[in-house]
């Protein structure tokens, strides 16, 4: 019999009910205790009476996809040169959407606007951590925006050349990403959060010149350095880059390289206000946008124009029934993940709302900062993550009750599974029972929303995204491709080409191909579990391969792996990613020591310190375990493939599960032994 080892691992208390994603399948589990919700939350009529998108739309889409996007695209976009090719699937999986038209991303979020009389609408509300705001209309941001794009020309970015962003959420961060647009220049975002190492590699992998960052920016209350991780990278070899462009938030002293760093008031507050767009082609590179995958090296997903903002605009418009003259919109996201691409940047921008932008923390300084802001500004349509409605859950009813938010009238949910309760206490005690909630299923990859209620359509039902979204052909298949019935669980894929899907990974057209298109031939698989319910609705079950999502950040086991093992100290490592009630996965490492550090017999806290450390310094504090445990051995299969199904029954200390294909199957005997006793 395998033994539990009950005593040697915390207790890790589950996730009720949706489970987190196994990575050899969806669990039969995980599939039964799904969808016993009988809830469902019909929209009001008032919201039906006026909502952006009524019923008849999906009918209307199903008819004919592409031509309902070319009808989006003509609708919700200027084109200073119209398209008359929609869809080119001919060389499939490789995508072509628009192909003969031309326009510009940042005349579509911006100038237009301003040619339209809404120039004195307000586009951004920034509020930053300490407590400063800036107010930027339509009119400031064209203003900022081409004195950007023209600072950007003058140190040498020209249409085409990449250009990596590395800034905190500060206005300068949406001003900077238009600007590439302006120019045709792709930008390549990397999360503020990511370590100098993460930075460096997706540097070098893009071969960008320009590196745009800040002295630092504010966080949990103090000043945080970014400039250090820059010189820290470009230290480490990075030809491409000609100059870097440094923010002056903070204050902080920074190194500086004469001749290469060059200071934003220097060249951007002095360049002139006047700037013409450059037109490309709608297939012209918007941006590359690197994500984990199940490899170490993280994949730069590469967006496009036309179509990438079409379906950015329409799932905006619909799924948020963002009215432009009386909304005001916050997504809590930051702009170095898809999420403050689509909803904080081009989908908005592109709609003319007016939002919100914020710095920080939810808890500086209080708890209740977040419904501070939604009160001060009068927020009406809020989109965050499961983990921050988990938290501030946690923190208690009486925060938010303190705060008017009678303003919010649609609340939306992305990033992970977002389980039932959760789902309640956000719509009763941030919506007030009253505002419908709109849990949207998409990817970095998918580009935008692909699966989620319509506001003014669908009855909502806590902890299922439902719903394609109109012009989506997402589905369930099992192992043979073949559409799961009702009631049954399986994979999610997508059976047609949808416009902001990704036109590949940066420098790797096979990479492309397998990854996505190889698994069931014809067919986009998403890596994630689903099931369709009674009804047909959709519940996403989680990542069935080896990436975890911690608090909605998207994290390779096998990029921790890879950083676990270049310490020193480890022979072999496994990671896995185990329930958590507030993050949905945390990750949880199994390291072999070398025969040479294991005989130094350290404390066991200083070693797995040391290594945690090691994780956030070679990738970012976002990829340190929770837990790292040392083992004797890993389980493995006779083809010698970790195991970590089984990892995870121990780290979720559950009874381990089958282990009958183990190579040696006293392996998970020893491992109990050696948690029991001092490594
Ligand atoms: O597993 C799914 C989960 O997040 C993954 C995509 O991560 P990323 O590319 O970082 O984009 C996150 C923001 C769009 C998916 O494969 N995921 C995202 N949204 C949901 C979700 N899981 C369940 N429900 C969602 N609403």
């Amino acid at each position: 019999a395998t033994p539990t080892p009950s005593t040697a691992v915390p207790p890790v208390p589950p996730v009720p009910p949706v489970p987190a994603g196994p990575a050899d399948g969806p669990a039969p589990a995980a599939l039964d205790n799904l969808s016993t919700e009988d809830r469902r939350f019909p929209p009001d009529p008032a919201m039906i009476a006026q909502a952006n998108v009524g019923s008849d739309v999906y009918a209307w889409a199903s008819a004919d996809r592409p031509d309902f996007w070319a009808d989006q695209a003509r609708e919700l976009l200027t084109w200073t040169r119209p398209f008359t090719e929609v869809l080119d699937w001919s060389e499939a999986p490789f995508v072509r959407w628009f192909a003969d038209g031309r326009l510009n991303a940042a005349y579509n979020a911006v100038d237009r606007h301003v040619e339209a009389g809404h120039g004195e609408r307000v586009a951004l509300h920034f509020e930053g951590e300490p407590g400063d705001t800036r107010t930027l209309t339509y009119a400031d941001l064209q203003r900022e925006v081409s004195r950007a794009a023209n600072a950007m020309a003058s140190l040498g970015v020209g249409t085409g050349d990449r250009v990596a962003i590395y800034l905190p959420m500060i206005p300068e961060a949406v001003i900077t990403m238009l600007a590439c647009a302006r120019l045709g220049a792709p930008h390549s975002v990397v999360f503020g959060g990511f370590s100098a190492e993460a930075l460096h590699s997706r540097i070098v992998d893009a071969a960008a010149t320009l590196v745009v960052t800040a002295d630092g920016g504010y966080r949990k209350g103090t000043p945080s350095a970014l400039k250090p991780a820059v010189d820290e990278a470009l230290a480490k070899g990075a030809p491409s880059v000609e100059h870097v462009l440094v923010v002056r938030r903070t204050g902080q002293t920074v190194d500086w390289t004469p001749g290469r760093d060059v200071w934003w008031s220097d060249v951007v507050d002095a360049a002139s206000e006047r700037h013409t767009p450059v037109d490309v082609d709608a297939e012209h590179p918007l941006f590359i946008l690197y994500t984990s995958g199940t490899t170490g090296r993280p994949k730069g997903i590469l967006h496009t124009t036309g179509g990438y903002l079409t379906q950015a605009a329409f799932t905006h418009r619909a799924v948020f029934d963002l009215k432009p003259e009386t909304d005001v919109y916050w997504c809590t996201a930051d702009i170095g993940w898809i999420t403050g691409h689509t909803y904080v940047v081009y989908g908005p921008l592109i709609n003319g709302a007016t939002q919100v932008i914020y710095e920080g923390t939810p808890d500086t300084p209080h708890r209740g900062r977040w419904w501070e802001i939604v009160q001060k500004y009068g927020v009406s349509i809020l989109y965050t993550a499961p983990t921050a409605i988990r938290t501030c859950m946690k923190w208690g009813d009486d925060i938010p009750a303190s705060f008017d938010l009678s303003s919010l009238r649609v609340l939306g949910s992305v990033g992970e599974p977002i389980n039932p309760e959760a789902w309640m206490w956000y719509r009763r005690t941030i919506g007030g029972d009253r505002a419908p909630i709109v849990d949207t299923w998409w990817q970095t990859e998918t580009g935008a929303i692909m699966i989620s209620p319509l506001p003014g359509v669908t009855s909502t039902k806590p902890g299922s995204a439902q719903v394609p979204l109109p012009g989506i052909a997402a589905d369930v298949v099992d192992d043979e491709a073949k559409s799961v019935p009702d009631g049954a669980g399986g994979y999610l894929v997508v059976r047609e080409p949808w416009p902001a899907m990704l036109r590949g990974i940066w420098g790797d057209r096979e990479r492309y191909k397998d990854t996505y298109w190889s698994r069931f031939p014809g067919l986009y698989f998403a890596g994630d579990g689903a099931k369709k319910d009674a009804d047909g609705d959709i519940w996403l079950l989680g990542r069935v391969d080896d990436v975890m999502n911690v608090s909605g950040h998207r994290l390779s086991t096998t990029e921790i792996e890879s950083a676990l093992v270049s310490h020193p100290s480890v022979a072999e490592a496994a990671v896995v990613g185990a329930s958590d009630d507030m993050t949905g996965q945390a990750v949880v490492a199994f390291v072999i020591l070398r025969a040479e550090a294991a005989a130094l017999d350290r404390p066991a806290e200083e070693v797995q310190e040391e290594l945690r450390r090691h994780v956030a310094v070679a990738i970012g504090p976002i990829a340190k375990p929770r837990q790292v445990l040392v083992v004797p051995e890993l389980p493995k299969t006779r083809s010698g493939k970790i195991m970590r199904r089984l990892l995870r029954d121990v780290a979720e200390h559950r009874t381990v599960g089958d282990a009958t294909t183990l190579a040696d199957s006293s392996v998970m005997d020893l491992i109990a032994a050696g948690l029991s006793a001092p490594p």
